[in-house]
């Protein structure tokens, strides 16, 4: 089912649709399109095509399912898991030309956009309306709404607003046939059967191609307050983290660097941070951002909500103007970057239940060793949704021992945990699916895939392990 050697018929039939400057097949060209953004994960394709609309994409699809060739849906190629990119010789669907942004309906607070508009793209747009999107996450500039929809993408004030899949009023889709299936009204309420944008949040590219997505806003919260937190243990953070969440209205995100990431990010900037110890190097120590936003200034709310905290906190930072605040962001929205610099990490992105997530926090390092005595444990996250980031290196940069993968999510659903809090399952994690879903569930996402993609082509090496 891979496209092989592409034939010359094909290539015309695409060309008609697309034109010819958006079928690619030259190696060179079609490289950048197979590799993704960690670099962990490469394979390569014969075959890019870069559709302009609906329309266009669904004759593509028709085309390619014609011809029994599998396809990978890739929008900004940002996605941590191996899923982007072709793995097996599949063609490569690039979604990133389908980037209209339809003008904001400011009486329902909703937006259509083409599914491959950015985030950033789309921030500024709601903007324009005095409204705001509600994800966000540090990778606005590349990441596609029709990509983040596809992995139910989470980022930074989740706990405001929900993950993507929450912000899904309507979807417009293209399933393997190439059939056109649209719902985009974007009516609050409205029992009309199966939830589609439901069904494809979070699918991984395995049930459809998304071709346009209906968003909710939200109003924009412009005064804003920004607090860095030192404490000396990741409990002493979890519980303040707790606190928080109960008593800032306006909390808009949450996070939390630990102490060898920290360590590793504050390099990578050159600047220490301007509270805490870095003296812990690889051991403990734990930092929270805790944002307040709101119409009028949270910056009150936040102070004495921090204030309440002195048994807890070690130091800390409050930053109000737009430069300071970011100067404190930074040492949280750079930390991937900073891994990135240092080498190929395995990424792993779980949820604990709060009550063992500090406990999670302590023990994982040593389950990390046990499993790769070389490899380093990076710890961050979106603490306030129990979610943390677990990235390890392995030594000079390396990947680590592949047992620290499994050591790892056996650890978390041990706990209780997601073994996926927010990047989806991908290709890097299918063979520990089986750890939170039972076989039924396995069975019934099977059913599901079957009715919609009989013969298998979309994102075939993704998300479903083989034997489901
Ligand atoms: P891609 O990487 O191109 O694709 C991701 C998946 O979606 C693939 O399976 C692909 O086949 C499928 N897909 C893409 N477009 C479509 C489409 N139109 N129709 C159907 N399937 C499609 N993620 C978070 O959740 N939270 C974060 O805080 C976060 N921060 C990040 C920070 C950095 C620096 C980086 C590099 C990544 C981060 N990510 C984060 C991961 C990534 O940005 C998200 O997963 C994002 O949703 C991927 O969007 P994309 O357009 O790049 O999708
Ligand atoms: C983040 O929260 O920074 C992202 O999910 C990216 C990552 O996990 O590296
Ligand atoms: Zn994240």
């Amino acid at each position: 089912m891979s496209a092989g050697v592409v034939d010359a018929g094909l290539i015309g039939e695409l060309t008609g649709i697309v034109g010819a400057a958006h079928v690619l097949h030259d190696p060179e060209i079609t490289a950048g399109y197979a590799v993704d953004w960690t670099r962990r994960f490469a394979g390569a394709t014969p075959l890019v095509i870069r559709p302009g609309d609906t329309a266009q994409t669904a004759a593509v699809m028709g085309a390619l399912a014609g011809a029994h060739i599998a396809v990978v849906p890739q929008g900004g190629n940002t996605g941590l898991v191996g899923g982007s990119v072709p793995l097996a010789g599949e063609a490569v669907l690039s979604m990133r030309r389908l980037n209209d942004c339809e003008p904001t309906d400011e009486l329902a607070s909703q937006v259509t956009l083409g599914a491959g508009v950015t985030l950033g793209e789309a921030q500024a747009h709601a903007a324009a309306s005095g409204l705001s999107v509600g994800v966000d996450l540090a990778a606005r500039d590349s990441a596609t709404i029709g990509g983040m929809v596809a992995t139910n993408a989470g980022g930074i004030n989740v706990l405001r607003y929900g993950a993507m899949r929450a912000q899904v009023a309507g979807i417009e889709a293209v399933l393997a046939d190439g059939t056109v299936v649209s719902h985009l009204a974007g009516l609050e309420k409205d029992n009309t059967g199966y939830d589609l944008g439901s069904l494809l949040a979070g699918s991984e590219g395995t049930l459809g191609i998304i071709t346009r997505v209906r968003l909710r806003l939200h109003p924009t919260q412009p005064e804003r307050a920004t607090a860095l937190l030192a404490f000396a243990t990741a409990a002493d953070a979890v519980s303040a983290a707790a606190a928080l969440r109960r008593s800032v209205a306006s909390l808009h995100a949450l996070e939390a660097v630990f102490g060898s990431a920290m360590t590793l990010v504050s390099r990578h900037l050159g600047v220490v941070p301007p509270v805490g110890s870095m003296d812990h190097g690889t051991g403990g120590g734990a930092w929270l951002i805790a944002e307040a936003a709101a119409r009028s200034d949270p910056s009150d709310e936040l102070g004495a909500a921090v204030a309440a905290l002195d048994d807890l906190v070690v130091d800390a930072a409050v930053a109000l103007d737009p430069a300071a605040r970011q100067r404190l962001w930074a040492f949280r929205e750079n930390v991937t970057e900073a891994i990135s610099a240092a080498g190929i990490p395995h990424k792993l992105d779980v949820t604990l239940p709060a009550a063992r997530l500090a406990e999670f926090v302590d023990g994982v390092p040593e389950v990390v060793r046990a499993a790769d005595p070389a490899a380093q444990p990076l710890l961050f996250g979106h603490l306030g949704d129990g979610n943390v980031h677990v990235n390890v290196l392995g030594p000079g940069g390396a990947e680590p021992a592949g047992e620290v993968d499994e050591a790892v999510l056996r650890y978390v659903a041990e706990l209780g945990g997601s073994i996926s809090a927010e990047h989806g399952i991908g290709t890097a994690k299918l063979s520990q699916l089986h750890l939170n879903r039972t076989e039924a569930e396995l069975a019934a996402f099977s059913a599901i895939k079957r009715a919609l993609d009989p013969a298998g082509l979309l994102n075939p090496n993704v998300l479903l392990p083989p034997n489901a």
